[in-house]
């Protein structure tokens, strides 16, 4: 049996994309032999969400090999940011250079509506924890969405014909979805999604020399911004359906 971390390191791609709620449309049906699942790596805990899966898969998107992270371990799930984290080290000791992340989120500006998607420019961690806990890693955090890599996908996003906006995440730890109060706070501080991902998952990819790119799928407004109340139904829903215009984009970028 080849180790699986051997089975990552040997398929030898460059970009890994970690899916988000949702988004599992984006690898329809892999063959047996292209799936690594996440229980053979002992550092990753189980995910425990409906709709999140949780495996690798040996993909490509034009010719260029992605290795695809389906499904994550969120911090709400009870583990420590460090856990959350594994599938970034373990791309990274797979020799992964660059780490497209994916999530879905709520939308907190009037200008972005559900089924868009925003480019992340910038993140907020409001999960008041790191997975650099433990260590003085005072790594730099300006710039951490590569301008190269929102250059690219900006430049390609027209001929494409999709609405990218661009904005800042901001990462809450969850489960629960913010109040109207949270959600008029987050505007206040310069937020235009909330989700409950992401922001653990890029510290620790910045710390490992990883080049970021990041894209929420705005799947509803958030609370107070209208009047339906938010479910998770929803939110898998709306993801499914914006997953397409986010192939487009990724195969127009890569080709
Ligand atoms: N808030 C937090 N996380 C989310 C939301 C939201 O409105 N939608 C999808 N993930």
């Amino acid at each position: 049996m080849t180790k699986a971390i051997n089975r990552l390191r040997d398929y030898r791609a460059d970009t890994a994309i970690i899916l988000g709620s949702g988004l599992n449309s984006l690898v329809a049906d892999p063959e047996q032999d292209l799936i690594v699942p996440y229980s053979k790596f002992s550092e990753i805990p189980k995910p425990s969400v409906p709709g999140h899966v949780g495996r690798f898969v040996l993909g490509d998107i034009e010719q260029t090999k992605i290795v695809f992270a389906q499904g994550r371990v969120h911090l709400y799930e009870g583990h420590p940011a460090r856990d959350v984290t594994s599938i970034v080290r373990i791309l990274a000791e797979a020799g992964i250079k660059q780490l497209i992340v994916t999530n879905a989120a709520g939308s907190l500006n009037p200008k972005f509506k559900p089924g868009d998607w925003m480019m992340i420019t910038d993140h907020i961690n409001l999960t008041g924890t790191s997975p650099l806990i433990g260590s003085a890693n005072f790594i730099d955090m300006s710039d951490v969405y590569s301008p190269r890599l929102r250059e690219k996908f900006r430049a390609v996003s027209k001929p494409v014909g999709m609405v990218l906006h661009e904005g800042v995440y901001a990462g809450c730890l969850g489960p629960q979805y913010e109040t109207p109060a949270e959600v008029r706070m987050l505007q206040n501080l310069g937020a235009d999604a909330v989700g409950m991902s992401t922001v653990l998952e890029v510290i620790q990819a910045r710390a490992l020399g990883l080049e970021v790119a990041g894209f929420s799928c705005l799947t509803n407004l958030a609370a107070g911004l209208s009047k339906e109340p938010l479910s998770h139904q929803e939110v898998l829903e709306v993801g499914k359906k914006a997953a397409a215009d986010f192939a487009q984009l990724l195969t127009a970028a890569l080709s």
